[in-house]
Parts: C-alpha cells; sequence; structure tokens
C-alpha cells in the first residue's frame, strides 16, 4: 500500500490541490455526454442468448408433459412433477416441499406476506394485518424490492447489520425473542444482494435454533443466487430448511427462488419451497388465486435441460464464463484506483450479481450525484436499506452484468473518479 498516498492522510493543502485536479478530470469526462447504466442486475443480452434453445422449434411447439400432462390445460396448481423434480435440487428439498409459481419469485414473496397480512399463517392468532403493529428484520444493506414489500404492506422494519458470514446473529436472536411484534426476517443467504457474502454454517444453524416470541415469526430465505457461482470454488450454504428439521421448526422457513437469472429474467420460473405442511397450506390459499402456473413455459424448461439438473448447472457455467470477467474488470479498477487511497471498501464475492461499495462515511450520496451529472446512472444510494436511508451513507451496489465490457470500463472511469472527488470534498468538510 503506498501511504503517501492515503488521502485520509493528506494535509489541507495538498487535499485543495489534489481537488482541484480531480475537478479538471471530472469535467473533461462529464463533457463527453456519457449514457451508461449500471443500476440494476440484469443479465446482458448474451446471457439471454444462452436460452434460445427453449424458444426453438422441437421445444417451444410441446404441449404433453413427460408424464402425459397436456400443459395447454387447467391444472396442476404445484407445477409438473418433472418440473419439481427438475428444479427442487435448486433449493435443496424435496418435490413435496416446493410449488412451481409463475415468472417472478418477488411475486411470490409478496403474495406470500400480503396472505399473511390479509389470512395469517396456520400458527397466526390473527391476521397480521389485524395487528396495530408488526415489524420485520432487515439485514443491510440488502435488496432493495424487499424493503419495498415491507412499505407497500404497512410493516415496520428494523435494520440489522451485516457481518461478514451473514446477519448479525447476536441481535437478531435478542430482537426476536424479546418482542412478538416482529414476525419475519428477509435473508439472501448465498452471494447475498449486493454484499455477495454467503451465510456461514455457524449463522444458519442460529436461524434454525431461533426462539421467537412470536409463534407465527417467518424466515423469507430469498436463495435468488442458489446457482449463480462465478468460480469452481464456490461457496456452499448450508440447507436451511434441513437444519430446520432437527430443530422441529421447519414451519418456520420459506424459501425462495427462480430462474430469472437462469433462462429469461422475464420469462423463467420461480419457486417457493417450505415444510410439507406449509406447502399443503400455501396450495390451499394459493387455489383461490390461481387455478395453476404456466405450465408450458416449465415445459420448455425441462425441455431445454432435458430434465436433469446436472444441465442447469452445466448452463450455468457458460453464464459464469460471460460475467466473470465484468466482475474482474470493476475489481481490478478498484484495487487499482481505490484502494491505494484507503478511501473504500469491498468484497470480491465469488458469485452472484453485485459488488457492494462502501464509500468514506457521508460519501455515497454525493457520490451517485457525481456519477450522474456525467452520465452514469447507479442504484439510487440508500436503496439497500430500509426506508432508502443508509446511516452511514457509504453504500453503493455496482451491477456490472449488463453493460458489455467497454461500456462498464468507462462507467468505471467515472465512477472512481466521482469517489476521489467526493472523498475530497468530504476530508476538506
Ligand atoms: C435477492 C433477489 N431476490 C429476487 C430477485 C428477483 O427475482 P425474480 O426475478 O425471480 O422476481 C432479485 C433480482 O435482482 C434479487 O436480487
Amino acid at each position: 500500500m503506498h501511504a503517501e498516498k492515503n488521502y485520509t492522510q493528506m494535509g489541507r493543502e495538498e487535499l485543495v490541490k489534489l481537488k482541484l485536479d480531480l475537478e479538471k478530470q471530472y469535467n473533461d469526462i462529464k463533457a463527453k455526454g456519457l449514457k451508461l447504466d449500471m443500476s440494476r442486475g440484469k443479465p446482458e443480452t448474451a446471457q439471454l442468448e444462452l436460452s434460445m434453445g427453449m424458444l426453438r422449434e422441437g421445444v417451444c411447439d410441446e404441449v404433453l408433459s413427460p408424464s402425459g400432462v397436456d400443459c395447454r390445460n387447467y391444472g396442476g396448481l404445484d407445477g409438473l412433477p418433472e418440473a419439481k423434480e427438475l428444479f427442487a435440487p435448486i433449493l435443496g428439498v424435496s418435490t413435496e416441499e416446493i410449488i412451481i409459481g409463475g415468472n417472478a419469485s418477488l411475486q411470490l414473496m409478496y403474495d406470500t406476506v400480503s396472505r399473511a397480512m390479509i389470512l395469517g399463517f396456520p400458527e397466526s392468532d390473527k391476521a397480521w394485518g389485524k395487528y396495530e403493529k408488526i415489524r420485520f428484520l432487515c439485514p443491510a444493506p440488502g435488496y432493495d424490492r424487499h424493503f419495498g414489500i415491507c412499505q407497500a404492506l404497512g410493516i415496520e422494519m428494523i435494520t440489522v447489520e451485516n457481518k461478514s458470514d451473514g446477519p448479525d446473529m447476536d441481535k437478531i436472536e435478542e430482537l426476536v425473542s424479546s418482542d412478538d411484534t416482529i414476525k419475519g426476517i428477509w435473508c439472501v443467504p448465498k452471494y447475498s444482494n449486493p454484499d455477495g457474502i454467503t451465510y456461514s454454517d455457524e449463522v444458519v444453524k442460529r436461524f434454525a435454533n431461533l426462539n421467537p416470541l412470536a409463534k407465527d415469526f417467518k424466515i423469507f430465505w430469498d436463495n435468488a443466487y442458489a446457482i449463480h457461482d462465478l468460480y469452481e470454488d464456490a461457496d456452499v450454504l448450508l440447507n436451511l430448511l434441513d437444519e430446520a428439521k432437527k430443530t422441529g421448526k421447519q414451519n418456520m422457513v420459506i424459501m425462495f427462488s427462480s430462474t430469472s437469472k437462469v433462462t429469461f429474467a422475464g420469462g423463467g420460473l420461480s419457486f417457493i419451497a417450505s415444510s410439507k405442511e406449509n406447502i399443503e397450506f400455501f396450495k390451499k390459499q394459493m387455489s383461490m388465486q390461481t387455478i395453476g402456473y404456466d405450465k408450458l413455459n416449465q415445459l420448455r424448461h425441462i425441455k431445454f435441460f432435458n430434465g436433469k439438473y446436472e444441465n442447469i448447472i452445466s448452463h450455468m457455467k457458460k453464464h459464469a464464463e460471460i460475467i466473470r470477467p465484468k466482475f474482474e474488470k470493476v475489481l481490478e479498477v478498484l484495487d487499482r484506483e481505490i484502494a491505494p487511497y484507503c478511501i473504500g471498501s469491498w468484497v470480491k464475492p465469488k458469485g452472484g450479481y453485485f459488488i457492494s461499495f462502501n464509500s468514506l462515511e457521508g460519501c455515497a450520496k454525493r457520490i451517485g450525484e457525481l456519477c450522474k451529472q456525467a452520465g452514469v446512472v447507479l442504484t439510487p444510494s440508500g436503496a439497500t436499506f430500509p426506508y432508502g436511508k443508509d446511516p452511514k451513507d457509504r453504500n453503493i451496489r455496482i451491477a456490472p452484468t449488463y453493460p458489455p465490457v467497454p461500456e462498464l470500463e468507462k462507467a468505471l472511469e467515472v465512477f472512481v473518479l466521482s469517489v476521489k472527488l467526493a472523498s475530497v470534498e468530504k476530508l476538506l468538510g
């Protein structure tokens, strides 16, 4: 590390000089009138192309499932048996513990919480919406749309800090065991959005051992990145449902995932998994919402992967080949342009869709503004925290997958310059 470059150790005069120089560089880049987007974790076109086999003749015109179900007709609320067999291993559950949903796991999450608000769970004394106040724990930084569900449905959020091996379990245990208004928690346990970390075995076991005061407390385990490894040396997540069975608390666990970032982000399949008891309960409630999800799409997926889970895994390796260079580009630029100056920190993720950047405290909003003025859109600062409020104003979610590498490089140039300028401004007060 070049100690002489550490911004935080520079004198005022030196910082003023540096600021002038950075402002000049910034104005030059701003004058280029760039229009770049690093705001959302979307697959790029080449990734979508990988699944075009699903739309080819002999796949998309099939209507009979291998077991003889006419997929054009009503029925089969929980999904085709072959679809359940094919996708249950993503969440490590049995075919009796999963329902294949529509094209978005977010919808399954929203529906599960909103049904709880209207109808409650089997253990509930009354529907969640009938309480004066209910609350969810929200490990943060986290997925903004989880927080959006709470906000939309009037659920108060309590921020819990994320550590390097998962959320602060001491805090979670203390809160859930002493406050019966806490009814749920959002978790992204593997390659978390945005931190990119995977919960340790100990954290998963502590989740399975929680003793919530609310008897209808649920863990919303959103394993969106379960198979989204960038490297052979992938993170391994302990199976929460298995662990919870050991403690008899399997009804506390509700898992989600989807093929949004496996096949098509707008036309994939979603999954909800839980104890057999919960799945039966969900099916009963869901049968009032739909007669069945889109079985033709399930069939396309089964045909495309030839019904074999290992084909999904080799398909994911092709995704990794496309997006790995983008992650490595971001990390290379951060290592070169930010690390020597000690004005930010980040973790190298081994999978998922994001790199989580923490600036000096009080700089994230300003970095977002500077980027925007220079034509680079980032996820709005604060979005990774409940109510859009990052208490330290320092977290920025970098989503490198969508732009092609040359565009990503340009966007990163703007980003690091904005980080430097915002940091110097902050240090100068
Ligand atoms: C953690 C997490 N869950 C869910 C989703 C959305 O999944 P789906 O497309 O299945 O609704 C995303 C998308 O970015 C995500 O990051």
